[in-house]
């Protein structure tokens, strides 16, 4: 049996500047979708996955993170008095939910370096990485099946996804060969190469690394062996490369819709279809779209 994962790093240091103004003085991970904040989805998600422990790389000005996911006591006592207790049980749960700890990255220098700071707080376990910039919606949450093909190989598996030609640059990019797997051909696959934000003509495939991963503990070893790389920052994309020349390494071409939040238009493009999907909102607001006149 392989070691079970029980720890789930969400680096959120980053300086959010795709998004200033609304970023300047608020961390984009709390950006609300519909009424959510960011981060919320892919801790939701660990917690679908079955993994409750939850370790936050803050940085400066991310305060907030750490209050929305701590007891407001004000807050639940208003609500209490005044009876609202459908929405009480909404502001509990967000407490109830993790078992979270915070550890501060001082400079922003990479995802690689933000992963490393969370190395005594997870200690020689295996650990997933979850990117809340990068929203996944589907049926099996994504890191659950992640985790399905870690437990199977007893390796690091990492999301991909196929993406156009004309954005491959904004991504870690694999070469890898599709290995056979309960029955399907094209989602497993053995990771032979990868290259953090490589150009069009030198990308080694179109599958891109989606911001989800599991890791073995050695991962920690590859970070600080590595000197800094794309945009003079230390990559996990990086770290992985280096990881492979010791250890086995999948990707798993998931299932599910992908919404990169960390843009502009992706966050219209979730904050829209999630908007949809929703029982109390879904109705009257498909109604809207339909009146527009485009
Ligand atoms: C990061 C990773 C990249 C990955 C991407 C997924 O890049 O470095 O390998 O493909 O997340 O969203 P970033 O989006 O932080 O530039």
């Amino acid at each position: 049996m392989v070691p079970k994962v029980r720890k789930a790093v969400f680096p959120a240091a980053g300086l959010g500047t795709r998004f200033l103004p609304a970023t300047k003085a608020q961390p984009k991970e709390m950006l609300p979708l519909v009424d959510k904040p960011l981060i919320q989805y892919g801790v939701e998600e660990a917690i679908r996955s079955g993994i409750q422990n939850i370790i936050i790389v803050t940085g400066r000005g991310k305060s907030a993170i750490e209050d929305h996911f701590d007891v407001s006591f004000e807050l639940e006592h208003l609500l209490e008095s005044r009876n609202k207790m459908e929405t009480l049980a909404i502001v509990r749960d967000i407490s109830d939910m993790i078992n979270v700890a915070y550890v501060r990255q001082k400079e922003a220098l990479g995802l690689g370096h933000a992963v490393l700071r969370a190395r005594e707080l997870v200690g020689r376990e295996p650990l997933a990485v979850v990117l809340s910039d990068d929203v996944i919606y589907s049926e099996v949450p994504c890191l659950r099946q992640l985790l399905d093909v870690y437990e199977f190989f007893g390796a690091s598996v990492l999301a991909l996804m196929e993406v156009p030609s004309d954005n491959i640059s904004a991504y870690g990019v694999v070469e890898a060969e599709p290995v056979s797997h309960n029955g399907e051909e094209d989602r497993v696959f053995r990771i032979r190469n990868l290259v953090e934000k490589p150009k069009p003509s030198e990308a080694p495939s179109n599958l891109a690394i989606i911001g989800r991963y599991v890791l073995t503990p050695e991962i920690f070893d590859s970070i600080e062996a590595i000197e800094p790389g794309s945009g003079g920052e230390i990559q996990l994309t990086d770290a992985l490369k280096h990881l492979l020349c010791s250890r086995p390494i999948y990707g798993y071409r998931f299932q599910g819709t992908r919404y990169d939040a960390g843009d502009k238009l992706g966050f219209l493009k979730a904050t829209v279809e999630f908007a949809l999907r929703r029982k109390d909102l879904g109705g009257e607001f498909r109604e809207y779209l339909k009146g527009l006149e485009l």
